[in-house]
């Protein structure tokens, strides 16, 4: 019992680790950075003024940074207690987290800086690498502790292709940053590969990873319907055939595959069905509902606008807009619901420090993603100079969504914790 208890804690503080990284990752390299290329894009009116680089160092640090970080913490911490795996060594979850960490870092300021690059740049994604292998080993490859295997479920299933998603995400990394450093004068992806690139990294790896832990926990949070499993493989195939279609460069297809997919996800969870029992909301703001189904609207603006760009010619508003459509308005807001909901008792049985904050920045992120896609699309499209002028205002109105959720979760950590149990089983079962 004792044991039990000991590698709980350290379970725990192992997933502390990644969620502090993660937030130092959002909110510097990568929410700081994206506002300061933001504001400087709207002062000069024009999208392609400030340097590629600097853009593709933001972005990274979001995706893999922030985001990625979280869901390797998670991961860690949930997975081989979900599927009843015997437990991976911590030392694994350590290196993994050291290899991770200086691999992004490393990317970001060959990104920023070119000071040895082309060693700097192939390195960070043989660093970032090696970590997913680490991870996929301690919590794929553990067999079952004791009793028959548990079959796989769809929404496992889900995951395991966000996780092959990642890994594919991670191989073109490596590939392209070699493929630079041999051959090419700056640290940037060309362009057209980015785009293809960055559906791999979005919709190939964190749409999924999110539709799989939304059906595993938030059919029980929100008290949804029973899952329709045979929808949700079919939202699964629908979106990998859109990301195959969208890297090998038919946009037009792939967009059409990916709003058939989120919409079929949709229906799977059952997100907009009358619940069948109230929702778990105990200790997080009442409106945990209400945001959550916000979000899967905003998946679902991300790809109707991922479908108007790529029928018309030259779209880079508009492309931008579904990009943050998807990762603000779906991505953050998930990560900023489902977090402040598992994050304080995962992290040692702790309680949210503030629902009030937690509904407060919730507002905050929405109203910054609506003023950003929508000014987004009439500023660099040229259907109205105005929106140049209100860019910037909302990428400071996101920047104060994202140091609430910061403040909010570095509060709850610094709090005691109220229990001294495992509280997966007691919350997910
Ligand atoms: C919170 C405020 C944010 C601001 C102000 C911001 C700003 C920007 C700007 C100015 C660009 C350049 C392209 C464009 O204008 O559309 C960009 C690109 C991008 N952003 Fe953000 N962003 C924010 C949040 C996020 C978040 C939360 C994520 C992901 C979780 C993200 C991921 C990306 C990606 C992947 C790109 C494309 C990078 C590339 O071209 O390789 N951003 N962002």
């Amino acid at each position: 019992m004792d044991r039990a208890i000991a590698r709980e804690q350290s379970l725990s503080r192992l997933l502390m680790t990644y969620i502090l990284t993660g937030l130092v990752f959002m909110l510097l390299p990568g929410t700081f950075l994206g506002v300061w290329n933001l504001i400087k894009i709207s002062s000069r009116e024009a999208a392609e003024s400030i340097s590629p680089a600097w853009i593709q160092a933001h972005g990274h640090a979001q995706l893999f940074g922030w985001v990625g970080t979280f869901i390797l913490g998670i991961g860690f911490y949930s997975i081989p207690k979900l599927r009843k795996l015997k437990p991976f060594a911590l030392w694994e979850g350590r290196i993994c987290w050291g290899s991770w960490t200086i691999g992004v870092i490393m990317r970001w300021f060959s990104n920023i800086d070119p000071w040895h690059w082309r060693i700097l740049m192939p390195f960070s994604a043989v660093l970032e690498l090696v970590a997913f292998l680490i991870f996929f080993q301690a919590v794929a490859s553990h067999r079952p502790a004791g009793g028959t295997p548990k079959p796989w479920e769809p929404w496992i299933l889900v995951v395991i292709a966000a996780t092959l998603g990642l890994l594919a995400s991670l191989l073109l990394n490596l590939g392209a940053c070699i493929q630079l450093a041999l051959n090419a004068s700056s640290p940037v992806f060309p362009h057209g590969f980015d785009q293809r690139y960055l559906i791999v990294s979005t919709w190939g790896f964190l749409v999924p990873m999110v539709w799989g832990f939304s059906s595993r926990w938030l059919t029980v949070f929100m008290g949804l319907r029973p899952l329709r499993n045979a929808h949700l493989l079919v939202a699964l195939g629908l979106n990998t055939a859109g990301v195959v279609t969208g890297f090998i460069g038919h946009f037009v297809m792939a967009a059409v595959f990916l709003l058939a997919g989120s919409g079929t996800a949709i229906a799977a969870i059952r997100f907009f069905e009358p619940s069948a029992k109230p929702a778990k909301i105990v200790n997080i703001h009442r409106s945990f509902p209400v945001f959550v189904r916000l979000a899967y609207v905003w998946l679902l603006i991300a790809g109707a606008l991922g479908l108007w760009a790529s029928l018309i010619n030259e779209a880079p508003g508009i492309w931008g807009a579904s990009r943050h459509a998807l990762t603000v308005g779906f991505i953050a807001v998930m990560i900023f619901c489902v977090g402040q909901r598992v994050l304080p008792s995962f992290c040692g049985m702790r309680v949210l420090w503030s629902a009030r904050l937690m509904l407060l920045m919730l507002i905050l992120l929405i109203t910054g993603c609506t003023l950003r896609v929508a000014s987004e699309i009439l500023a660099y499209q040229d259907y109205a100079k105005w929106a140049w002028n209100v860019l910037p205002v909302s990428a400071v109105i996101e920047l104060t969504a994202v140091a609430f959720f910061a403040v909010n979760l570095l509060v709850t950590f610094a709090r005691p914790p109220v229990v001294a149990t495992s509280p997966l089983t007691m919350m997910t079962e």
